[in-house]
């Protein structure tokens, strides 16, 4: 009886980097509670600790080192926690990791996550450590299945659609840490689109590094766009999104689709890297600027309202002040909704740090980052104020943060709206008048004049 009421063990997992990484950790915490574990909040309470690294840019072992140096304490009073690093940097990192962390019992690649229970589980009876950074390659790799909808009943959730890149722009890593691209097979994805719908998810975004290139490798495989039209027509599923994509595998069936099928929604993250066609040949990258440009011109024409973001690198070995101005004005030509921006950093392994010197200086990176983030943030500004006063469809996706008593979600072009509202509205679309534009989101009310009264000043949905 005794067995039955004990409490079960705890995995604590903390997550950095790219939303491949947050589905990442969704998986591994899936595959644990398959064998008895609950997820907790607080590193203190866990028996499993995992750290899901990123190794993109930052300085991930800085991170791992800080993370260690807090959990020492936890490991010195239960020897029996186990204390795993997996994730990008672990991959590339690999063994070096053990050596240097004696704290770490395990290390793990992403491609080792269907095996994590099986590890875990040899590190508690033989109480060794433990390598798993072996990378498959092939066809057929064993995608996990499982569904992984976050805590609270998400009406969102990430699926994924493929795994690792054969691109190599010459400044990534993710070739090196995430392997060969596998495209997973389109059965497993509406199937697991299929489970998502029925537990309440209505929006799912499709994950890959380069989903546009989805089975050109498998003969039997859909296009990508094909896909994404038959994950629109699952019952329950109400929105569409997808990252990441890249310009030159970007073809007419997708651009087609904006066109035709609502549920995509009116956002497209496409990253540019930078504005100079100099630049793009240093980073490997496979198309123009003016390839590029005319891509935007198509898409628009296709979705008229649809909202833009994407990726910059400043500081890219050799960029000259004249590049540096041609990303400036590529900004100003598209005149993106958001962009994400970042200084250059050397990656191990990578094309650029072997043919290239990291010689702009780092007062130079950061000048340029300010002047790419100054631009940006006056057009980011005038485009969330341009909302105002406009009718938008809000999928509510639960409570506000900030207050209880209002709600939140997401247009298509992905802004946040938080509006007063009732809890019975969380999962379902509403029509909303945005009243106001506040730093990084909207604010509003909704339309429904039946489900709309004024209490206290402050308009409530009955
Ligand atoms: N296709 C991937 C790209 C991963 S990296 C995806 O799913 O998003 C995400 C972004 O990080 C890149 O688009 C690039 O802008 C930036 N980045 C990658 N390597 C970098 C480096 N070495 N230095 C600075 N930024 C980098
Ligand atoms: Fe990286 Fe380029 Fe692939 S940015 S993930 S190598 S498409």
């Amino acid at each position: 009886m005794a067995d039955l009421i004990a409490t079960p063990p705890r995995i604590f997992i903390q997550t950095f980097g790219c939303q491949m990484n947050e589905l990442d950790s969704g998986k591994m915490l899936r595959l644990l509670e398959g064998d008895g574990y609950a997820a907790t909040d607080q590193a203190d309470d866990a028996d499993v600790i995992l750290i899901n690294t990123c190794s993109v840019r930052e300085k991930p072992e800085q991170k791992v080192r800080s993370l260690l140096g807090r959990y020492k304490g936890l490991k010195e009073a239960n020897p029996d926690l186990i204390i795993g690093v997996t994730g990008c940097y672990a991959q590339q990192a690999k063994g070096e990791l053990l050596r240097r962390f004696p704290l770490v019992d395990l290390v793990m690649g992403p491609d080792a996550i269907p095996r994590l229970p099986a590890l875990v589980m040899d590190i508690q009876h033989s109480r060794s450590r433990s390598l798993a950074t072996e990378q498959l390659d092939r066809q057929d790799y064993p995608f996990v299945n499982d569904v992984v909808v976050a805590q609270g009943g998400s009406v969102t959730a990430f699926v994924n659609i493929q795994k690792g890149c054969d691109n190599l722009c010459s400044f990534c890593i993710v070739p090196f840490t995430r392997g060969r691209e596998v495209s997973r097979s389109a059965d497993d994805v509406l199937d697991e689109v299929r489970r998502l719908a029925e537990r309440g998810v209505r929006e799912v975004t499709l994950l890959g590094q380069n989903v546009n290139s989805y089975g050109l490798k498998k003969s039997d495989a859909p296009a990508f766009h094909d896909l994404v039209a038959a994950v629109a027509g699952v019952q329950g599923i109400a929105r569409i999104r997808f990252t990441t994509s890249n310009p030159w595998d970007l073809d007419e069936g997708l651009i087609q689709l904006y066109r035709d099928q609502q549920k995509l929604a009116s956002y497209f993250h496409l990253p540019v890297q930078a504005g100079a066609d100099s630049m793009l040949l240093r980073m490997r990258r496979k198309h123009t600027r003016a390839e590029y440009l005319l891509l935007v011109e198509r898409l628009r024409q296709a979705r008229p309202d649809l909202a833009l973001s994407t990726d910059i690198i400043v500081g890219f070995p050799g960029e000259t002040e004249e590049e540096h101005e041609q990303t400036l004005s590529l900004l100003e030509a598209v005149r993106y909704d958001f962009i994400y921006s970042f200084k250059y950093s050397p990656r191990p392994d990578t094309q650029a740090v072997s043919k290239y010197e990291d010689d702009v200086p780092g007062a130079v990176k950061k000048r340029r980052l300010a002047e790419i983030q100054d631009m940006q943030r006056l057009v980011t500004d005038e485009r969330l104020q341009s909302w105002v006063g406009r009718d938008v469809e809000v999928l509510i996706e639960g409570p506000s943060k900030r207050d209880p008593q209002w709600l939140s979600g997401r247009i298509g072009q992905n802004w946040m709206v938080s509006l007063p509202g009732a809890a019975r509205l969380v999962g379902t679309l509403v029509d909303v008048r945005i009243d106001e534009a506040v730093s990084n989101s909207l604010s509003g009310h909704a339309n429904h004049r039946d489900t709309v009264a004024r209490a206290g000043g402050r308009l409530t949905v009955l």
